[in-house]
């Protein structure tokens, strides 16, 4: 039966934590997968998540089927951190959010409803994107096209071509839209940039898929965010996933959630009920207990305010390490102009490393970063820095 199985190729992100676990390098780091790391090096189990968890075991439920959407209160709580608990589309019940095995849940159940939707609609990714945006959404049936997006000569946005290209795009093309802490390379829009997407998207009935994974590792949870209203702004109906991976460190509960933006309250109803039998012909209804920590977390304005602020901390502590690792890599004695790594935003770096300086770090020095010259500067901490900047510059320098 399998005797024509191919083998496939490792997963670009994920395969680099197998490749990392069977280094025995005693000097290796890990700045392939986009996760945090404290400044001991160790992944944070969150004060708001341990005390959300504390009260659930004071009272233990047991645990029958979730309903196929989730956790009302988390979809609830959902709602209000993306569009605002007051704004008039949450308040007219014109969205329909479902409960998400992680933010690529959220997009899969998005990309699963769209292809029934509209079967023969093209899908735009930027370039470059997140790896797996491209595998999502061919698997789910689609053509997918890119954007251009990264300006290696600029260090920046390339903002005229990925406005041409919406404008050239046919109606009803579903753009895939990084809303804050781009992945890979960390560049975001400016406001008045997202102003002319949002009009380019209106003008040409396009459908905006934003992805929303990072939400408070770039300037804040409201200033990440803002993109968001930008859309409501403009009445467009349009979709966004959520992740709380990072925001959380709760990666291996898999939380997550699609929210899709409606005309009518009537509508949504409709929607909904589509997202419904996408999910149970999935995976039947999700699983329980990193929602209900969120849920807790967000509900209760004790263990929000502490959760802002441990998020506020770790978003600082990249920040802080962005400016380091310039300053090292000076010290080190790279020349060029690297002021663009404190620019970028969120977890990730777009070094500029082309993929033989990757494999050149990866093989000589231990050190794990994806082919794509992306580097997680959120797993970077003030003792495996100077190790990482001095590999880097001798990659650099060569
Ligand atoms: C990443 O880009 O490293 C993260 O989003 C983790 C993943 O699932 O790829």
């Amino acid at each position: 039966l399998f005797a024509a199985v191919e083998m496939a190729p490792r997963d670009p992100i994920l395969g680099l934590n197998e490749q990392f676990n069977a280094d025995t390098n005693p000097a290796k780091v890990n700045l392939g997968v986009g996760v945090y790391f404290d400044e001991n090096g160790k992944l944070p189990l969150l004060k708001c998540v341990a005390q959300a968890e504390a009260a659930m075991q004071a009272d233990p439920k047991a645990r029958g089927y979730l309903p196929i959407d989730g956790i009302a209160a988390y979809d609830k709580a959902v709602q209000g951190l993306v569009f605002g608990a007051d704004s008039a589309v949450v308040q007219d019940h014109r969205v329909a959010t479902v409960q998400a095995i992680g933010g690529t849940g959220g997009l899969k159940i998005g990309a699963d409803f769209l292809k029934r939707l509209n079967p023969g609609a093209q899908v735009l990714i930027s370039d470059p994107s997140w790896e797996n945006h491209r595998a999502l959404f061919t698997n789910a049936g689609f053509q997918v096209g890119s954007y251009p997006y990264y300006d290696a000569d600029q260090l920046g946005i390339n903002f005229d071509g990925m406005l041409a290209a919406l404008n050239a795009a046919a109606e009803g093309t579903v753009v895939v839209l990084h809303a804050c802490c781009h992945n890979p390379t960390g560049y975001d829009l400016s406001p008045a940039q997202w102003a002319q997407v949002v009009a380019a998207v209106k003008a040409r009935n396009l459908v905006a898929f934003l992805d929303m994974a990072y939400q408070g590792f770039g300037e804040g949870i409201a200033e990440d965010g803002a993109v968001i209203q930008q859309f409501l702004a403009a009445g467009l109906d349009f979709f966004v996933s959520t992740s709380f991976s990072k925001s959380f460190s709760l990666y291996g509960e898999r939380v997550g959630a699609l929210s899709v933006v409606c005309a009518s309250a009537e509508e949504c109803t409709r929607v909904l009920s589509q997202l419904k039998i996408v999910i149970r012909t999935n995976y039947s209804n999700p699983p329980t207990h990193g929602a209900q920590v969120v849920a807790m977390v967000l509900g209760t304005p004790a263990l929000r305010a502490l959760w802002e602020e441990e998020l506020a901390g770790m978003r600082l502590r990249i920040r802080a390490m962005r400016s380091a690792l310039v300053e090292a890599l000076n010290t080190a004695g790279v020349t060029t102009d690297l002021s663009f790594v404190t620019r970028q935003k969120g977890m990730f770096s777009y070094s500029g490393l082309n993929a033989a300086q990757m494999q050149r770090l990866r093989s000589e020095f231990g050190i794990y970063g994806v082919d794509s010259g992306r580097i997680c500067v959120a797993a970077l901490n003030t003792k495996n820095l100077p190790a990482v900047a001095q590999a880097m510059a001798a990659v650099m320098q060569a």
